[in-house]
């Protein structure tokens, strides 16, 4: 299987995170969005345990909520000590209701409104990464409104192509996120910055991209942004204490996606750090790193029934859901890949080529082409799409006026609705 928390019971159904799929699908209903907590922890802990090993107390992990957000999350990163990234209201709002220590959240966003810079300095957050000098004269007004000196990173595009998909790139110069080094704009906002009254300029952030697989972008990530520290330190005699580094390690979606070892990775990271540092004889700054995608996408599955088989002779056969771009849009809008399985004849061999479809009303409402699945595939299975715990939920929205399916936490032989399922009331609560 995909993932080793996914396997197949003696009934021949799917399970996950070691409970029975179709018994959960027949439980909650379809589209059903399931989680698997311990998986979540797992990835946590991964993550943190690498990032002490390396560079002990002085790094921190960042969950970027965008891959996935709602309460529980944010009580399970609290309590595994993680810090948050948010890049809304909305979801710093989840967070603040979660009662997670914004003290430990840093607030992201290429254009964050007044009312976002207030509404986030108000809450005591801990961090806010400055885009550009708009936001950055606004906040210093707010914070002096506010009668607070808040902490702030810059964020700086190292000019970098991570190799993944154009919307998920963001490290490049043209990028419409941060400040470039290689035009200089990047040394002068920070020139602005440590003149303003109201904001302690901790460090600088980056972010190259998502999904990246490739094998030295962090490591070239790094270089760049701690040459450039290395430069602001001699020109405006300021040693920068914080290096966010960003997220974007990939996952596996389908077999012939590579396996990343993440303790590797920042194994790897780490030395380089330590190797630019000494030659520049820059102190090894304060390191953090915010994943998203690879603390949620293999600790999520989507359950869907199947409506209907339509087979056109010399052309392509479909299997419909319940579901749809609604619900995961990556396809339709990245081409994203994902495994595909019948989670009803979990062992039957998948001998026949299918496009999996939504149900709505859009030609590219599909899920997945090129899919191999048992040729009785038949109305009333449930089909699988696994490793959607990253940017489904996040991204789902009511088109077609669908309520968007329930989140069902799996823990150990237990299940919890963490999100319910939206109602028809619930799709009309804002129309007047
Ligand atoms: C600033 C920032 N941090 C973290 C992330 C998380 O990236 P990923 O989910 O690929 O780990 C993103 C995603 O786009 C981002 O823009």
């Amino acid at each position: 299987m995909i993932c080793d928390n996914i396997g197949v019971n003696a009934l021949d159904h799917l399970t996950f995170a070691g409970q029975d799929t179709v018994m959960l699908a027949a439980q909650y209903g379809t589209p059903l969005y399931l989680m698997d907590e311990q998986r979540i922890r797992q990835n946590f802990r991964t993550y943190r345990e690498a990032l002490s090993a390396a560079f002990g107390e002085r790094a921190a992990v960042l969950y970027a909520g965008k891959a996935c957000a709602f309460t529980e999350l944010y009580r399970i990163a609290a309590s595994e000590n993680a810090g948050i990234d948010v890049v809304s209201r909305g979801e710093l709002y989840s967070a603040m209701k979660a009662q997670y220590p914004l003290e430990n959240a840093c607030f992201h966003g290429n254009n964050k409104t007044d009312e976002d810079l207030f509404y986030a300095v108000r809450s005591g957050i801990g961090l806010i990464c400055v885009d550009n000098e708009e936001e950055l004269f606004a906040l210093d007004r707010i914070a002096g409104e506010l009668n607070v000196i808040q902490k702030i990173l810059i964020r700086v595009t190292p000019g970098i192509d991570p190799h993944t998909y154009d919307a998920v790139s963001t490290g490049k110069v043209d990028s419409k996120f941060g400040n470039a080094v290689a035009t200089g704009q990047a040394e002068m906002i920070l020139r602005e910055a440590f003149r303003l009254p109201h904001v302690n300029v901790c460090g600088v952030h980056c972010h190259v991209g998502s999904q990246v697989f490739a094998e030295d972008v962090f490591e070239r990530a790094a270089e760049v942004m701690l040459r450039f520290m290395a430069m602001i330190r001699e020109k405006c005699s300021v040693t920068l204490e914080m290096l966010d580094l960003g997220g974007g390690y990939g996952v596996r979606y389908v077999e012939d996606d590579p396996e990343l070892r993440i303790p590797e990775k920042i194994a790897g990271v780490a030395e380089q750090i330590r190797k630019i540092c000494r030659e520049l004889d820059y102190p090894v700054p304060f390191i953090m790193m915010e994943p998203g995608r690879s603390i949620v996408a293999d600790a999520g599955m989507t359950l869907y029934t199947v409506g209907s088989v339509k087979r056109i002779p010399g052309y392509k056969s479909y299997v419909s859901v319940d579901g749809g771009m609604s619900d995961n849009p990556r396809y339709a809008l990245y081409r994203s890949r994902y495994t595909v399985k019948n989670a009803s004849h979990a062992e039957d061999p998948d001998t026949e080529n299918f496009s999996v479809v939504g149900r709505l009303c859009e030609s590219g409402d599909i899920l997945q082409e090129n899919v191999s699945l048992p040729s009785a595939t038949a109305r009333g299975d449930i089909l699988a799409v696994c490793t959607t715990g990253a940017y489904n939920y996040a991204m789902s929205s009511q088109y077609n006026r669908l309520p968007k399916p329930p989140v069902v936490m799996l823990n150990e032989g237990s299940a919890r609705i963490v999100v319910r399922r939206e109602t028809l009331e619930d799709v009309t609560a804002l129309d007047v």
